[in-house]
């Protein structure tokens, strides 16, 4: 279903060299023996969830659609960006489907909460509260603000049944509020960390509340599940777009730009920078992930791509169909010059220009680009496009000798603050 294309690298990958390596590595992946290995639920866990899981997670996103205006989800990282990025490259990012997602609890800024709370006036809003260890600062500091607000509008015994919680079956902080106040809870299982977790409930409920067909979007991760299980490099575009990586890393480049060409996939950019940049930089290695929208960008970076320094190479999504076609009038009197593309779909100039722009950049500038060809991105697509970058990120983070499911990093922040606002113990 993804076909990962190398032939604008400007080298050839020496694929036989990784073999053995990466046989190796996709055994300890299967035997879950490598490190951070309590941490591989994912792996099966399309194949896995059961019918019953997913019809509980429906049953009360319909709930929450015939009553709400608004959802409000809570959470950040990976308790937050997979919902975002499916929700916006699926339903597009000017949905007047009912109710409106909104996300919150992934910043301190008041700035920002405060135009989320005067946005929820004379609405009728439901809470979707992730967390894993339910103890997230950014996300608690919001919950509670919006929890109290709900609380004043409809009473304590309503806004009860309008707050679904989900969090780690047997501990945390989030875990004993929703007992204590009779929440639905969902749970996330304790071997999926934040960033894999989007076919968990963190992804499933929010995405089912958007009105996208969650069951679709599990047959297709489940699709990639079944077809990136093999260890043959040629026959897993997952381990091939993995070693590509790998090598290109290893000539020193240092950066991996993601792009794609569709605005509606901006928030599929930030998924990929979490998933890749948490699970792969550690111990002073690892590609820095970034991401750009082209042809947007091409007005910005395009410059640096092209001309600035050699330190990245481009990884770019390449969706063959769009989902709806609009094609170009012709005037009357050409004063825009634009009748030589009367009658033409947007899509066939947004291919030019992908090819244009791919000779540009891998031929003309020597950038190496890696192109990702997808047939349509609808919920199955998406799915399998999920579920083929952690694949692709586990065999990468191996291949680094990094553990893929850890960030140690993160918490160092987080002690320096909790001393500064004088949290007991820091
Ligand atoms: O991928 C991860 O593990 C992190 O990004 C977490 O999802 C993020 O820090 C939020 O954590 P929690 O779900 O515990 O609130």
């Amino acid at each position: 279903m993804i076909k990962v294309l190398d032939e604008h690298l400007g080298r050839k990958i020496d694929y036989a060299s990784y073999k053995k390596q990466v046989e190796e590595i996709n055994k300890m992946i299967d035997d879950k023996s490598g490190p951070g290995n309590d941490y591989l639920g994912w792996l099966n866990y399309p194949s896995s969830i059961k019918e019953s899981e997913l019809d509980e997670i429906q049953k009360y996103a319909e709930i929450v659609r015939k009553n709400c205006d608004i959802l409000l989800v809570c959470g950040i990282g990976g308790s937050y960006l997979g919902a975002r990025a499916a929700i916006e490259a699926i339903n597009g990012l000017h949905s007047d489907k009912k109710p409106e997602i909104i996300f919150v609890g992934q910043s301190f800024s008041s700035d920002y909460l405060y135009e989320v709370i005067e946005h929820l006036k004379g609405k009728k809003f439901a809470i979707n509260v992730i967390s894993k260890s339910g103890t997230t600062t950014e996300t608690s500091i919001a919950f509670r603000i919006l929890k109290n607000l709900l609380e004043e509008k409809v009473g304590k015994k309503e806004a009860s049944k309008a707050i679904f919680a989900t969090t780690d079956k047997e501990k945390g902080a989030l875990l004993k509020l929703s007992k204590q106040e009779g929440y639905v809870r969902f749970v996330l299982p304790s071997d999926i960390g934040g960033r894999y977790s989007v076919f968990s409930a963190v992804g499933l409920f929010p995405i089912a509340c958007a009105g996208i067909n969650i069951k679709e979007l599990i047959a297709g991760a489940k699709e990639a599940e079944k077809s990136l299980k093999s260890p043959e490099i040629s026959a897993n575009s997952a381990y091939k777009y993995a070693v590509i990586r790998d090598a290109l890393y290893r000539e020193k480049y240092a950066d991996e730009l993601f792009v794609t060409y569709e605005p509606r996939l901006v928030s599929i950019g930030e998924w990929f920078k979490q998933l890749f940049g948490e699970s792969e930089g550690k111990e002073h290695k690892g590609l820095f992930p970034c991401s750009a929208t082209f042809s947007t960008d091409l007005h910005s970076l395009g410059q640096f791509i092209q001309d600035g320094s050699r330190v990245l190479f481009e990884t770019v999504l390449n969706i063959k169909h769009p989902n709806h076609e609009i094609s170009i009038p012709k005037a009357d009197e050409d004063l825009d010059e634009l009748n030589y593309l009367a009658g033409k779909n947007m899509s066939f100039v947004s291919e030019q220009a992908f090819k244009g722009t791919l000779e540009a950049h891998a031929e003309t500038a020597k950038v190496p680009n890696v192109i990702l060809e997808i047939d349509k991105l609808d919920e199955k697509g998406l799915g399998y496009l999920f579920y083929f970058f952690m694949k692709t990120c586990a065999m990468s983070a191996y291949l680094l000798k990094v553990n893929p499911f850890n960030q140690p990093g993160v918490e160092i922040y987080k002690k320096n603050m909790f001393h500064l606002l004088g949290k007991k113990g820091y």
